[in-house]
């Protein structure tokens, strides 16, 4: 067996994404809708599995979190007191030939990257979506679908505080949908207008913030180690001066090595006392903490680790792809694409496949399937293949990830055994079905 080591071709992983049922082209039957996405039934799990994986992590494994779902429209005043109405936006260039459009950063040199065309000068181009509220369309009912989902924290921090209680240094984290008009996309889903997010505004005493922003750095960099990212795929970079966001006083990006090169996965941004401060001047309500220590009211610094749901789940993709040659039954040699995904998120965790449709073996490998499938470690993660060889079954099962195949065969019958076959190694051992569930547990979990 020896492994492709060439450069992968985003292609390949979207034509795998579109062929087993992880992503499709949204709308496709009306020739699709530019960089918009949907998850199929493959796709739809491996997001829930990233996004389930961040909240065990972030929220139910520490004693400091608590998690919050704020609704995507807002109050349009939030976004005059967050500064995105006023700083929200891209230099835009266009080609005055081609009239293609591009954001500046985004062009090497300083013709039309298409047709050598005279760019014309940068104007600013608002990212933010804007729809009305209601049946007039007038300025009046301008309301704006939300680029991040942070504010609906801020503007919930009096709430969450009257709630719960929560003593600095505490975090609230959200998982949602954003939007952004971007003025170039692409690279498959990693940049695109309709996105999800997984943030965390993180209070903490001023003066504390930059000890904890380090840790939130650490923190969140094993978390991407734990999904299965290869660590030497990832790296830290901060942001220099000229590229800060308006509120953040530094901020440091967690970048993953894509085919095309190092690309921003996550943001870990100190926004200081930024936003509170300014829904406190626009709304006129205190968002502050009552520091019992000193007596005082103090308004609390903010870390903000904010990833993208779907930058992980390209980056997922990315690193598990891997093309090896392999011998065939018939000694021929022929490429296995298989995606090495981490056990904890893939989306089938175990194929159940009778060796053939029969009267007798079918019975025995659905009741194996049954048993898995209600089993709490594998649940819904189990999928059933009984359609043509076994080598084709194989095969479709690493090309999605499945780190483990159980196949039930004639010899089932008698030694109430199964053959569990491991995707990486290819390796095969036999089973008795009393203890495939600890033995599956043993493989899946280590
Ligand atoms: N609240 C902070 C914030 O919004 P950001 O760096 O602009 O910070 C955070 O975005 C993360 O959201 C990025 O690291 C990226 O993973 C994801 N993201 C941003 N724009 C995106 C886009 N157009 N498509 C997909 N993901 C995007």
């Amino acid at each position: 067996m020896s492994e492709n080591n060439s450069p992968l071709d985003i292609e390949k992983i979207s034509s795998l994404c579109k062929r087993r049922g992880f992503i499709y082209q949204s709308s496709e039957i009306y020739g699709g809708l530019a960089s918009t996405w949907d998850y199929g039934p493959l796709g739809v799990e491996l997001k829930r599995n990233v996004k389930e994986h961040w909240w065990n992590t972030m929220v139910w494994e520490r004693d400091d979190m608590v998690g919050l779902d704020a609704s995507i429209l807002m109050h349009p005043d939030t976004w005059r007191a967050s500064g995105h109405l006023e700083n929200f936006t891209d230099p835009l260039v266009e080609c005055n030939d081609c009239n293609r459009r591009y954001r500046e950063d985004h062009v090497e040199g300083e013709v039309c990257p298409e047709c050598s065309g005279e760019l014309t000068d940068p104007r600013l181009f608002h990212l933010m979506f804007k729809t009305f509220m209601g049946p007039v369309e007038e300025d009046a009912s301008i309301v704006y679908l939300r680029p991040e989902t942070a504010q609906g924290i801020f503007v919930n921090f009096n709430n969450v505080i009257n709630s719960t209680r929560k003593k600095l240094p505490f975090g609230i984290a959200q998982i949602g949908k954003a939007f952004r008009n971007e003025i170039t996309t692409g690279n498959f889903i990693f940049r695109t207008r309709e996105f999800e997010m997984m943030e965390i505004e993180y209070f903490v005493m001023p003066g504390e913030d930059e000890e904890i922003h380090d840790k939130w750095i650490q923190d969140c960099l094993s978390w991407y180690r734990q999904i299965g990212l290869n660590p030497d795929n990832l790296r830290v970079r901060p942001h220099d001066a000229d590229e800060l966001s308006h509120y953040a006083k530094a901020t440091y990006d967690i970048e993953y090595h894509f085919p095309w090169g190092w690309g921003e996965i996550q943001g870990i941004a100190n926004r200081t006392d930024y936003d509170l401060k300014s829904h406190m001047d626009m709304s006129g309500e205190k968002l502050t903490y009552f520091d019992h220590l000193s007596g005082q009211h103090v308004i609390p610094y903010v870390i903000e680790p904010s990833s993208g749901v779907d930058r992980a789940v390209m980056a997922l993709l990315v690193d598990a792809y891997q093309e090896e040659t392999i011998t065939s039954a018939a000694g021929k040699p022929e490429t296995r694409v298989l995606l090495k995904l981490d056990p904890s998120i893939c989306p089938v965790k175990v194929a159940v496949l009778p060796l053939s449709r029969n009267d007798k073996l079918t019975p025995l490998a659905k009741s194996v399937f049954d048993k898995l499938r209600k089993s709490k470690l594998i649940g819904g993660h189990v999928q059933y293949d009984d359609a043509q060889s076994i080598g084709r079954r194989y095969r479709r099962q690493d090309e999605i990830g499945t780190p483990l195949c159980v196949t039930v065969d004639f010899d089932s019958l008698d030694d109430n055994a199964v053959t569990v076959r491991e995707r990486d190694s290819m390796e095969q051992t036999r089973i008795s079905l009393d203890d495939l569930e600890s033995d599956i547990e043993a493989k899946i979990t280590t």
